[in-house]
């Protein structure tokens, strides 16, 4: 028994959602490396079968259900198989997991897998464990030091996390509990630690992170503004990136980066949801189309070529056709370069849920109208882009022989053939054609390399 102890294990981690459960799924693959896991890609020779999930919609949720009913054989070929529910639907359904799926063997929050390991000694003597109460301690305060052995030369830094508007829709604000700032050393130590494996780009990460005010040398809460300046100090950092922000909490200062800092990517995701004052009312939103309208034209003051993005939903409860077309007249006034638009879905416990609701059939026709014309004034921006020289990071290598593909200063995925640079290099590219998820382009120099 204590020999296989010793042993490496093999953990197998699925990640569902938003960049913030890719950023916590890669701290749990630190915490259970120190216990002694290593990666595999395949739940059949797995020791630990981890699902991270997402409760956002109502989709989301059920394919865990499905996801875990696949398992049934693996495990009754293993009975040592542990199998466990991070993230969202962790936290949100908890014990339920186990009634409906008897194969889990642990439930575990968004706010409490730094606990892994004392789980894994319950789990290791056959209890069942459910872990989703909001600690006291901040989990960040816990973690390991980032496994170096990282390819990748982008990462995602989580400063913020937490949510205290609650939009009427969202389960966040349940799911992943209050707004919390991490402290701005920690923040800075970590980005160093990133950049010392390889790392370029980093994208700060919040579900509200623009209402950064994590504590900072002076003891003082810091704006994200303020974060922003001091983690361009780091060299070898090259680009900064910040995820997902409310309209809300774009301040002045934040806007005069964008215009100002270099190291800050002309790129800003700004979710607006609705077009329709009456449905943002409904949704909680505390801003007006006009007042979102006017923000937006404050940042493109202050840095003109940024590319806008956002989140739309669409058949929130009462929204008629009206309402539809105000978001529709929203989006041609605003011009988004990418965009997510999802129809609404109804969450246990929010107060939309309980409002009358639009007709399937309905969402589905607006959410193809929305997509429609989203889609077209993507390809719009992308072929903007034909003819331009814009700086490239590069990712990975494509699946052509020779080819390299990275991403632009505008988020955009940029294809690029004969392409003889290592990973991490930041070079010029000229666009020279655009397909539907991506550009094509050529090394426009080979001065920059490096
Ligand atoms: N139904 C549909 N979309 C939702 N979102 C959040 N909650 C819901 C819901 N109940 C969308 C919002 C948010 C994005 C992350 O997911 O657009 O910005
Ligand atoms: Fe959800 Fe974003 Fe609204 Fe917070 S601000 S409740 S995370 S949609």
């Amino acid at each position: 028994m204590r020999d296989r102890m010793k042993e490496l294990k093999k953990l197998f981690l699925k990640t569902y959602g938003c960049q913030m459960n890719v950023y916590d799924s890669e701290r749990m693959t630190d915490i259970m490396g120190n216990q002694g896991y290593t990666m595999t890609d395949s739940p059949d020779d797995a020791d630990m079968i981890l699902l991270n999930t997402c409760h956002i919609r109502e989709k989301a949720a059920e394919k865990i259900y499905s996801e875990l009913g696949r398992y049934r054989d693996i495990k009754s070929k293993n009975s040592d198989l542990k199998i466990g529910v991070a993230g969202c639907v962790a936290q949100a359904e908890g014990v339920e997991i186990m009634a409906r799926q008897p194969l889990v063997d642990f439930v575990v929050g968004p706010q409490t897998y730094h606990r892994l390991p004392e789980m894994l000694e319950k789990l290791n003597v056959g209890e069942k464990v459910v872990a989703t109460e909001f600690p006291v301690e901040s989990k960040f305060a816990h973690f390991p030091k980032r496994l170096d052995d990282r390819t990748n030369v982008t990462a995602f830094l989580t400063v913020q996390e937490g949510c205290d508007k609650f939009c009427t829709f969202c389960v966040v604000p349940y799911t992943r509990g209050a707004e919390v700032s991490r402290p701005v050393t920690r923040v800075v130590q970590e980005a160093r630690e990133l950049v010392g494996q390889g790392v370029r780009e980093i994208t700060l990460l919040g579900q509200n992170v623009n209402a950064y005010n994590g504590p900072g040398s002076d003891g003082q809460g810091w704006s994200l503004a303020k974060l922003i300046w001091t983690l361009s100090e780091i060299d070898g950092l090259d680009r900064i990136r910040f995820t997902t922000s409310h309209p809300n909490d774009m301040s002045d200062e934040l806007i005069e980066t964008h215009g100002e800092c270099k190291k800050l990517m002309p790129y800003l995701h700004l979710p607006v949801q609705a077009g329709s004052d009456k449905i943002l009312k409904r949704m909680n939103r505390q801003y007006t189309a006009e007042s979102y309208i006017r923000l937006i034209e404050k940042i493109r003051s202050a840095r003109p070529d940024i590319l806008i993005s956002g989140d739309f939903i669409v058949g929130f409860p009462e929204e008629d056709e009206s309402d539809f077309q105000a978001t529709l007249d929203l989006v041609e006034e605003v011009g988004y370069g990418f965009a997510y638009s999802f129809k609404y879905s109804a969450r246990p416990g929010t107060p939309a849920a309980e409002r009358m609701q639009v007709s399937e059939d309905v969402k589905s026709d607006r959410l193809q109208r929305l997509q429609s014309l989203l889609t077209t004034q993507q390809k719009a921006a992308q072929s903007m882009m034909v003819g331009r020289v814009v700086d490239v990071l590069f990712e990975r290598a494509g699946s052509l022989a020779g080819q390299m593909v990275g991403k632009s200063d505008y988020l955009q995925a940029v294809h690029v053939a004969n392409c003889d640079v290592p990973l991490g290099t930041i070079a010029p590219v000229e666009i020279i054609d655009t397909h539907s998820h991506s550009l094509a382009g050529v090394l426009a120099s080979s001065s920059h390399q490096g």
